[in-house]
């Protein structure tokens, strides 16, 4: 039987090639976007054969249980979490302030995307995946940069401090009984920079790792048999 996936963050451009990589396999893609991505990006997914779900906010419980009036009865074979804000030329903004001068907007939208929406995908989704089925979620390799490679110029430790948080909720995850007992297994991607114009011009793009070798990563963790943890970047 074909296989269903569960995209978040489908409209960013990592989450799109998730969409498109399960679709080209012809997988079921269900592809979880905001309203404001309806018109443009949700007609290019109907137009590639997946589904769209309107979840205007993870962090918000209401928001993400409205799913299932828009899915009632689909159970999954897996749940893709690719929420973030890496928006086109964004690189600058994101890492223009140190902490003593960060915007408090900032640590919150970063807890509400890293913290909040990924407990409240886990909680809520996780009924409605298969036995055996899956969970992915999208980290990051900056955890990974020692204060020796850091670049001075990089101020983005509230954001490495979520994604740092997020690992923590993903290992936890895999020692919950109800994960446990019915052999959910929880993948983990930790790109470093992904050539998406998030990057396009910055200090990282002759670095970045192919937005293509994501998506692949990711499919081939979706249809694993075991937990993949990988980190992925560019020498
Ligand atoms: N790009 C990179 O170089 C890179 C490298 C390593 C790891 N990552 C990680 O990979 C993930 C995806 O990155 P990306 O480059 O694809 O980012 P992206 O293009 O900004 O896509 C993220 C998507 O998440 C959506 N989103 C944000 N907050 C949300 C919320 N509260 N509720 C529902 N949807 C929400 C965004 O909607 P809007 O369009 O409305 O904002 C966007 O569609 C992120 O976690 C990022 O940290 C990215």
């Amino acid at each position: 039987m074909q296989k269903r996936y569960l995209v978040f963050g489908a409209a960013g451009s990592i989450g799109g090639e998730i969409v498109r990589q399960l679709r080209n396999r012809e997988f079921h893609v269900i592809a979880a976007i905001r309203s404001h991505h309806q018109e443009t990006t949700g007609r290019k997914f109907t137009q590639l054969g997946a589904q769209c779900a309107l979840i205007d906010d993870v962090s918000d419980r209401a928001c993400v249980l409205g799913y299932f009036r828009q899915f009632p009865d689909a159970m999954l074979d897996g749940v893709v979490y690719s929420v973030g804000h890496c928006p086109p030329n964004g690189f600058d903004d994101a890492i223009r302030y140190p902490l003593s001068q960060l915007p408090f907007d900032k640590l919150t939208a970063e807890i509400r995307m890293h913290q909040t929406g990924v407990l409240n995908v886990f909680q809520l989704m996780l009924s409605h995946v298969k036995d055996a089925g899956c969970f992915l979620f999208m980290s990051s390799a900056i955890t990974k940069v020692s204060d020796d490679q850091w670049p001075p110029f990089l101020h983005a430790h509230y954001h490495a401090g979520m994604i740092a948080a997020e690992d923590y909720l993903i290992r936890g995850m895999r020692i919950d009984p109800a994960v446990k007992s019915r052999g959910i297994k929880i993948h983990r991607i930790a790109p470093g920079a992904v050539n998406t114009p998030f990057h396009h011009g910055g200090p990282f793009s002759s670095s970045a790792v192919s937005v293509d070798t994501v998506g692949n990563a990711v499919v081939e963790a979706l249809e694993c048999e075991t937990v993949v943890d990988r980190q992925i970047t560019n020498g």
